[in-house]
C-alpha cells in the first residue's frame, strides 16, 4: 500500500489588487483592493493559520506588464498587478499576529545588492523567529529593467548566471560572516561580540563584489528556506543546485510530471537527495458544500474575469504580445526572454494548442495548473490524484476572491484532508525549515551548497592576496 502524503500548503497571494486571476478584484465580495491596509494582511494570516497552511506565498514583481499592445495601458486599467506593493513590508504585520506561519517572500535578486538585501533577510528573519522563505527571481519584465535605469533586462540564462553569483555572495554573508559563538551579550565585560569570530566576506564576481562583513547577526536559519519558481532547462539546473522548495505550474499532469522529475534528477546529479525539495504546485480550488454550489460559485466568479487583463498578464510572462495573436491562431512554441518555462507548457508537442480563447478561460487552460470545483471531498480527492499522478509535495493555492476562497478551503477542505490523513493535525515546533522538512535543523543542510560557506576560509576567493584574507 503506497503512503498516504501529507500534503504541504500555502496561500498564494500578492500584495496588489488583481493577482493571476485579472478582474475578480471587481467582485463585490473581493477585498483584495485593501491590500495597502495591514488588517487585510493581518486577517489574511490568521486564516491561513488556523487552516494550518505552511505559509502565504508572496508573489511579486517589479515593472509593469506592457507587452499586450506594446503599452501598459490594459495592465494599469484593470489592475493586472499594478499597482503593487513591496511584499517584505507587509510580513512583520503577519508574524505578530501569527505563531508557526511561514512568508515565502518573492525578491527579484537582479535589482538588489547582496550585501544590503543579505541584511535585510536576516532582520526579517530574526523578527518573525526564523520563518522566512525566499522566493529566489531575476525577472522577466524589460519595463523594470527600465524602470531601473537600464536599457533592458539581462538575457534569460545570463540572469540565472547572475543569481548563482548573488546566491554565493549572500551564502558567505549568511552562513559564513558570523561564528555561531560570535555574539557574547556580554555585560559584564562590555562585550557585544567577539570579533575574531567575524569574518570579512570578499566575493569577486562576475556581477557582485562584497568586501564587508554581515550587518546581522546570526538570525535563526541563516539562510531562509529557498524556493524558486521557473522550470526552463537553465532554470530547472539552477533549482536543483539552490532550491528547497519549488513553485510550479502545469495544466496537466503529464506536464507538471515531467517538470518535478527533471528537478529531482538534476538534483541528484547535483549531490544533493532528490527528497530535500520540496515541490508546490499551483493550484485553484473552488469549493462549498455541494458541488451544485461549488458550479454556481464557479459561474458567478468567472463572470467577473477580465479577459484583457488576463491577455496584459499572459503577455508579460509569456514575453508574447497577445494582441497580435488572431482569434482562432493557436500559439506557436518561440524562445522568450521571459519565461520560457511557460512558453514550454503552452505549446507542449501533441497537445492541443493554446488560443486566446484558452488564455480566458476560467478553468485549468487559463489556470496554467489545476483547476478544481467540487465538493470537499472532490477536492481532497483531486488534490490527492494531482499529487500522486505529478509526484509534488503540495499546492500554492492561488486567490480567487479573497478572503473567501482562502475561507472556504480552510474551513471544508482542510478538515477533509485531515480525516484523510493527508494533512497535518497540528504544527511542528521550530523554524520554516524545521517545519516543512521533518528531522532537519533549522540551518541549511550540510549537502546544500550554500552550507559550504560556512567554513572561514571560502569568504574569500581562493589564491587571493594575503591582505585580504578574513579580519578572523
Ligand atoms: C509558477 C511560477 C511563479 C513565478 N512567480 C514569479 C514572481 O512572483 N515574480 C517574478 O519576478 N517571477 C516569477 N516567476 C518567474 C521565474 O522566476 C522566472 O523568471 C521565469 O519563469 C523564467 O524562467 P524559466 O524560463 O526558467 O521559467 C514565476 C515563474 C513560475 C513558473
Amino acid at each position: 500500500m503506497t503512503r498516504q502524503r501529507e500534503l504541504r500548503l500555502n496561500a498564494f497571494q500578492m500584495a496588489a489588487p488583481g493577482h493571476t486571476w485579472a478582474g475578480l478584484w471587481r467582485h463585490p465580495r473581493d477585498t483584495g483592493s485593501d491590500y495597502n491596509r495591514l488588517d487585510y494582511w493581518v486577517s489574511l494570516a490568521r486564516t491561513a493559520e488556523r487552516g494550518l497552511f505552511d505559509g502565504v506565498f508572496l508573489a511579486d514583481v517589479l515593472g509593469v506588464y506592457d507587452v499586450y499592445g506594446g503599452n501598459s495601458d490594459a495592465a494599469v486599467a484593470r489592475a493586472a498587478q499594478a499597482p503593487n506593493a513591496d511584499p517584505f513590508l507587509v510580513v512583520p504585520a503577519m508574524a505578530q499576529a501569527t505563531e508557526h506561519l511561514g512568508f515565502g517572500i518573492t525578491a527579484n535578486l537582479t535589482y538588489e545588492h547582496p550585501y544590503a538585501f543579505a541584511r535585510r533577510v536576516s532582520t526579517l528573519d530574526h523578527l518573525t523567529g526564523g520563518r522566512v522563505g525566499w522566493n529566489v527571481v531575476t525577472g522577466y519584465l524589460e519595463s523594470g529593467a527600465k524602470g531601473m535605469g537600464l536599457a533592458g533586462a539581462r538575457a534569460h540564462d545570463t540572469r540565472y548566471e547572475a543569481g548563482e553569483d548573488f546566491l554565493e555572495a549572500a551564502y558567505k554573508l549568511w552562513e559564513g560572516s558570523w561564528q555561531d559563538d560570535a555574539v557574547l551579550r556580554d555585560r559584564a565585560r562590555g562585550l557585544f561580540a567577539d570579533p575574531a569570530k567575524v569574518h570579512r566576506v570578499l566575493h569577486e564576481g562576475p556581477y557582485y563584489r562584497v568586501d564587508g562583513q554581515h550587518l546581522s547577526e546570526p538570525s535563526p536559519q541563516r539562510t531562509p528556506v529557498l524556493y524558486q519558481a521557473g522550470t526552463s532547462s537553465r532554470g530547472r539546473l539552477f533549482a536543483a543546485r539552490h532550491a528547497e522548495s519549488i513553485f510550479l505550474n502545469g495544466h496537466t499532469k503529464a506536464i507538471a510530471a515531467r517538470s518535478v522529475r527533471s528537478i529531482r534528477e538534476g538534483a541528484r546529479e547535483s549531490g544533493r537527495d532528490p527528497n530535500d525539495i520540496l515541490m508546490f504546485l499551483g493550484a485553484t480550488v473552488i469549493v462549498a458544500p455541494t458541488r451544485a454550489e461549488a458550479l454556481d460559485l464557479r459561474d458567478e466568479y468567472a463572470r467577473y474575469l477580465d479577459v484583457e487583463g488576463q491577455l496584459a498578464l499572459v503577455s508579460g510572462w509569456t514575453g508574447i504580445d497577445l494582441s497580435q495573436l488572431d482569434p482562432e491562431e493557436a500559439l506557436a512554441y518561440v524562445r522568450t526572454n521571459a519565461m520560457q518555462s511557460l512558453v514550454e507548457n503552452l505549446t507542449v508537442p501533441g497537445e492541443r494548442p493554446f488560443t486566446l480563447a484558452d488564455f480566458a478561460e476560467f478553468g485549468p487552460r487559463g489556470a496554467r495548473a489545476p483547476f478544481i470545483v467540487g465538493s470537499p471531498s472532490e477536492v481532497a480527492d483531486e488534490l490527492l490524484s494531482w499529487a500522486e499522478a505529478s509526484d509534488v509535495d503540495g499546492f500554492n493555492l492561488t486567490r480567487v476572491v479573497a478572503p473567501e476562497t482562502l475561507e472556504a478551503f480552510v474551513d471544508l477542505v482542510v478538515p477533509e484532508l485531515q480525516s484523510r490523513g493527508a494533512f497535518k493535525e497540528r504544527y511542528r515546533e521550530g523554524t520554516l525549515r524545521e517545519k516543512l522538512f521533518p528531522g532537519a535543523g533549522p540551518r541549511l543542510k550540510d549537502s546544500h551548497p550554500g552550507a559550504r560557506f560556512r567554513d572561514p576560509g571560502r569568504l574569500r576567493p581562493a589564491g587571493g592576496p594575503a591582505a585580504l584574507r578574513a579580519t578572523g
